[in-house]
């Protein structure tokens, strides 16, 4: 008996292919009218993506057997749930299973930037130690964190910024009075309170540009931002332009606002450390949400209870 056809976007993660290849005849998404996935379109039962896939309506209107979107990522802000729940059609996700590995580097990211570890590396390597040493950098332990989304990674910061004896701040759409830690009731607030400002929120229309010029400001020339979210939470233009000016004093960024592009602007700025969206990029990690994404998929093309609906599926699939 042949395997039930899925269609896998462009650039999903090859170890969650790997996974869905002995179970399924895969199909991969591209624009052309003449794509070969389109002779199978009608047979498409599952769709999978990754955490930058864009999955609009139309797409999903020429999947008319699709029964499942199963994202590899916990963030699906590119596909369009509303249009999936007018169909029926659960979206899952893969949370917690990452959640450690975006903590360690959001810290990671704290750390590089402050003690200015990749521009030692550099300095090192270069011969210019001989010649004298770095600037100071400025020091983590015991330092103000804010954390703008205090969810499921949000509060995975939080707990590591306590063993670096920090004081932990956040702001999020609601306070979370069983955290003991501080809520500020907008992102401008809390980071006029801290010395390092994390964003880790979902990205998608909610949450569009929170980080703007007025929120930098606040930030002020001693605050830095991280952001291992997504590119479009932060206001990139106002970003480039607050490090040019010295309103901030830097910045460590693992997502940006048109992936894979990268602003020029920043490549040369000692006080920027960018990393290439790998928040969730060790074996053990990609193999989990391999592993997670896969069960929701086997289970959504076979009408079984899937592992983890998208929140916005809960009630679709009678959680
Ligand atoms: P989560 O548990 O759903 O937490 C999201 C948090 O964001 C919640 O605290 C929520 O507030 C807050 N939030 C949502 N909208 C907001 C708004 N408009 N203003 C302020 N706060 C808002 O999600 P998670 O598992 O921690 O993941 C968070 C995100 O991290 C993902 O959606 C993804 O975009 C990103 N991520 C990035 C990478 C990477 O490779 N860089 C890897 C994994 C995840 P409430 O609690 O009040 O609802
Ligand atoms: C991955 C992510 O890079 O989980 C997310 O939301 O952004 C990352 O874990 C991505 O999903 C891989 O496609």
């Amino acid at each position: 008996m042949s395997q039930p056809a899925i269609l896998a976007m462009p650039k999903v993660h090859p170890l969650y292919l790997q996974a869905l290849g002995p179970h399924y005849e895969v199909h991969t998404y591209s624009p052309e009218a003449d794509a070969p996935w389109q002779a199978a379109a009608g047979r498409i039962v599952g769709l999978a993506g990754g955490g930058e896939s864009v999955i609009p309506g139309a797409l999903l209107e020429r999947l008319p057997a699709l029964k499942v979107v199963s994202i590899f990522g916990v963030g699906y802000d590119g596909v369009d749930v509303a249009a999936a729940l007018a169909r029926r059609v659960p979206v899952t996700h893969t949370p917690d299973v990452l959640t450690d590995d975006v903590a360690d580097l959001a810290l990671g990211l704290v750390l590089s930037v402050a003690r200015q570890i990749p521009l030692a590396d550099q300095h090192v390597r270069q011969g210019r130690w001989p010649q004298g040493a770095l600037p100071l950098g400025r020091k983590v332990s015991g330092a103000r964190l804010g954390i703008v989304g205090l969810g499921r990674i949000g509060k995975a910061i939080a707990g590591r910024a306590q063993a670096f004896g920090m004081s932990v701040a956040y702001t999020a759409r609601s306070a979370k009075p069983d955290s003991g830690f501080t809520f500020y009731p907008s992102a401008a607030a809390l980071a006029a309170q801290v010395d390092f400002l994390v964003v880790i929120t979902p990205g998608g229309a909610g949450t569009r540009h929170l980080i703007n010029a007025e929120v930098l400001q606040a930030l002020g020339p001693r605050g830095f931002l991280i952001n291992v979210a997504r590119g479009s939470v932060v206001d990139e233009a106002a970003l480039v332009a607050a490090l040019q000016a010295g309103t901030i004093a830097g910045a460590g960024l693992d997502v940006f606002a048109k992936e894979p592009q990268v602003p020029e602007a920043l490549w040369s700025m000692p006080n920027v450390v960018l990393t290439p969206h790998m928040a969730s990029a060790t074996h053990e990690t990609r193999q989990a949400m391999a592993h997670l994404a896969l069960a929701n998929m086997r289970a959504g093309t076979a009408g079984q209870p899937l592992r983890t609906p998208v929140p916005e599926c809960a009630a679709l699939v009678g959680r």
